[in-house]
C-alpha cells in the first residue's frame, strides 16, 4: 500500500478545510496530522537552515482558508513568545523534540502601573516525533524551539485562519510588538495538482 505521505496530508487538509475552518475541524486536522508519520523524504529540496535564526517555509496557502508551513529550527533555536491572533494553531513534529512553554496573558493595565511585568509561564510541554500540538488564544500565548543542543528539529504548522502579522512579548516586561510573519521560502505555487491548494 503506498504510504500516506505529504503530498495525499497536503490534498486531504485541502479537501477537508474547502470551506472554511468549522468546528469539527479541530478533530479533523488533528486525525489527518497524526494519521502522516514523518519522512525525511517528504521536504527533501525544502529545508532552509539558518545560523541566525529559525526558517519558515510556506506549503499551501489553503484557498486563503490556513497556511501550511515547514519550519526548520537548528539546535536550541526558539521563537519569542507570541500570539496567534485568533487562529488555530497546530503543529507536528517531523524531526527531534520541541520544546513549547505556555504564557498568560499579561494584564497590561497593572502591568503598566508597575512599569512591566514578567511574563508568567504556566505550562511546559515536550513534544517528540510525529507529536501533534493544537495552540490557540484562548489557552494562552505561547513559545516554541528546540530542545536539542546539537541537533536540527524540523515542525509542521497548520494555522487556521491564516494571519500575517502577530504580537510578540517581552519576557521580563509583557510589552508586546506587532510583528510581520516571515516567510523565508514560499512553496505554495510549486505543488502538484493533485496536491496544490493555493488561493
Ligand atoms: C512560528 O509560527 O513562527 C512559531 C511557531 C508557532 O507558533 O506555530
Amino acid at each position: 500500500m503506498a504510504r500516506y505521505d505529504l503530498k495525499a496530508l497536503r490534498s486531504d487538509l485541502c479537501k477537508e478545510l474547502a470551506n472554511g475552518f468549522q468546528k469539527e475541524s479541530v478533530e479533523m486536522v488533528n486525525q489527518l496530522l497524526s494519521k502522516y508519520k514523518s519522512h525525511p523524504e517528504d521536504w527533501e529540496g525544502m529545508e532552509i537552515w539558518s545560523k541566525d535564526k529559525y526558517t519558515r517555509t510556506l506549503l499551501d496557502k489553503g484557498n486563503g482558508h490556513y497556511n501550511l508551513m515547514i519550519l526548520f529550527w537548528n539546535a536550541t533555536q526558539k521563537s519569542p513568545i507570541h500570539n496567534h491572533l485568533n487562529s488555530h494553531c497546530f503543529m507536528k513534529t517531523l524531526k527531534g523534540e520541541v520544546f513549547e512553554e505556555l504564557y498568560k496573558n499579561p494584564d497590561m493595565t497593572s502591568c503598566e502601573r508597575s512599569c512591566g511585568c514578567k511574563m508568567e509561564k504556566i505550562k511546559d510541554s515536550i513534544y517528540s516525533l510525529n507529536d501533534v500540538a493544537l495552540i490557540t488564544d484562548a489557552e494562552g500565548l505561547h513559545r516554541v524551539g528546540n530542545k536539542s543542543q546539537t541537533e536540527g528539529a524540523v515542525t509542521l504548522h497548520l494555522y487556521s485562519p491564516p494571519f500575517a502579522s502577530c504580537r510578540t512579548y517581552d519576557d521580563d516586561t509583557g510589552k508586546s510588538t506587532e510583528v510581520k510573519m516571515e516567510i523565508d521560502k514560499d512553496f505554495s505555487q510549486q505543488c502538484c495538482a493533485s496536491s496544490c491548494c493555493g488561493e
